[in-house]
């Protein structure tokens, strides 16, 4: 196994994907007038394509060594994206926005934590190769597409989420 495919590169891949993610939710709960809408969409648009790649790649793999442990936390994601979906019915300096996001920062927080925890050990237990070389195509997608804009950052959120799974599928597969 090299260090390209290992899955000693992807863990450190996912876990700085959480990194980035803490980031973009600090600079949403700093961002005021104007720049809180789009510090919104900037965290929606990079915690789409993370939890997609994430439900099409890492948690099928981690699935075999930590079944249970990958339910809860595709609950846990399930979870999140309703709640996002009412905070995008909101205006986002309103109080109502305002608490629903304190609820997610401490749901994203709680399970981005639990992951690399639970799940991620799981995922680095993993030695079928081609599943190793899937995986991380997969993960290292996000990074890419993450800087670039698409149609798709308009749907809402849980849209986003369906759109970019069906994409790595594809990708995933070679299709
Ligand atoms: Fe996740
Ligand atoms: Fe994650």
């Amino acid at each position: 196994m090299d260090q390209v495919t290992g899955s000693n590169t992807i863990v450190p891949l996912l876990t700085a994907q959480h990194r980035h993610i803490t980031a973009l939710l600090d600079a949403l709960v700093n961002a005021t007038g104007d720049a809180r809408q789009q510090a919104f969409r900037e965290f929606l648009h990079f915690l789409a394509l993370h939890e997609a790649a994430e439900q099409e790649a890492a948690h099928p793999a981690a699935r075999t060594g930590a079944g249970g442990v990958v339910e809860q936390r595709l609950a846990e994601e399930y979870h999140a994206g309703q709640t996002i979906s009412h905070m995008e019915q909101l205006e986002p300096n309103s109080d109502e926005f305002g608490r629903l996001l304190e609820h997610l920062v401490a749901g994203i927080t709680g399970h981005a934590h639990r992951e690399e925890q639970d799940e991620f050990p799981a995922l680095a237990q993993v030695a079928d190769v081609p599943t190793l070389i899937r995986v991380h195509h997969v993960i290292a997608l996000v990074d890419r597409l993450a800087t670039a804009a698409s149609p798709i950052d308009r749907l809402p959120f849980v849209d986003q989420v369906a759109a970019r799974r069906q994409h790595f599928r594809g990708a995933a597969t070679g299709a």
